[in-house]
């Protein structure tokens, strides 16, 4: 069986309801490769809008967090049931952004990807190294450590039921990304590492590379032999830019 390909799009706290009508209006005319999945994560409040406009059967929505709660007296925070409700599918999970900024732990993070599986939902768990762990080719250890907690949490068979993002937090939004030789060496590390616990699950899951993606370099990106898409940042945000990448974007065949 071969691995879907996916181009998620994380607008971050970016965009406005114009940009949903926008970008919606340029995808539902896009034309899909065979197994190619385009997966739209906007902020909370355009959710509802995006999954009124959105036609087009392999483009998805997701969200960018979710509690790992399931209800009750958390101010501020939003539930697997809530996101249920406007048609989402996945939703990012530990992003660099929330590990750094909001310091969510490799063990909370592990705790919302249960609580997306719990839901029938597709975690997108994001993972990285920062430019000091690649340096001090701390790499491996920093990924082993990441996605250690989520194997203890869910256990291996369930990864057949996640996605995983290698996102170097040295390429995001820098310009910088990693050299499509790099990128390989890494997702084939994570793919290695999963594959320790389990070969067949390993061979299943998504690898989507995220990192300064652009439709300047998704194309050699992407036909790498573990990189199976990309969750992209600053080039989701532009309607042609971002059509083009999920045009162009070949499935395995
Ligand atoms: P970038 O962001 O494409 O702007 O680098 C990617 C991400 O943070 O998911």
């Amino acid at each position: 069986m071969n691995r879907r390909t996916i181009v998620a799009a994380n607008w971050k706290m970016n965009g406005d309801l114009a940009l949903v009508e926008k970008m919606s209006a340029s995808l539902n005319q896009v034309q899909l490769d065979d197994n190619v999945d385009v997966v739209v994560c906007p902020s909370f409040p355009y959710l509802s809008a995006m999954a009124n406009k959105l036609t087009h059967k392999n483009i998805l929505l997701g969200a960018q967090n979710v509690s790992e709660q399931i209800s009750g007296a958390f101010t501020g925070e939003i539930s697997m049931t809530m996101l249920k409700e406007f048609s989402v599918n996945y939703v990012i999970v530990g992003h660099s952004e929330r590990r750094n900024l909001y310091k969510e732990s490799s063990v909370l993070i592990a705790r919302k990807v249960k609580t997306v599986l719990n839901a029938g939902l597709t975690p997108i768990l994001c993972i990285g190294e920062s430019a000091e762990e690649r340096t001090a080719e701390h790499t491996e250890v920093v990924l082993a450590a990441q996605l250690q907690p989520v194997i203890d949490e869910i256990g291996i068979e369930k990864f057949s039921e996640i996605v995983i993002a290698y996102e170097p937090v040295w390429a995001i939004g820098t310009g910088k990304t990693a050299s499509p030789e790099m990128a390989q060496a890494t997702h084939h590390f994570i793919r290695q590492f999963l594959a320790s616990n389990n070969a067949e699950i390993a061979h299943k899951v998504p690898l989507l590379y995220g990192g300064s993606v652009n439709a300047g370099n998704c194309e050699t990106l992407f036909a790498q032999t573990d990189i199976d898409g990309g969750l992209l940042g600053g080039a989701s945000l532009k309607v042609e830019e971002f059509t083009q990448i999920c045009s162009t974007t070949k499935g395995s065949i």
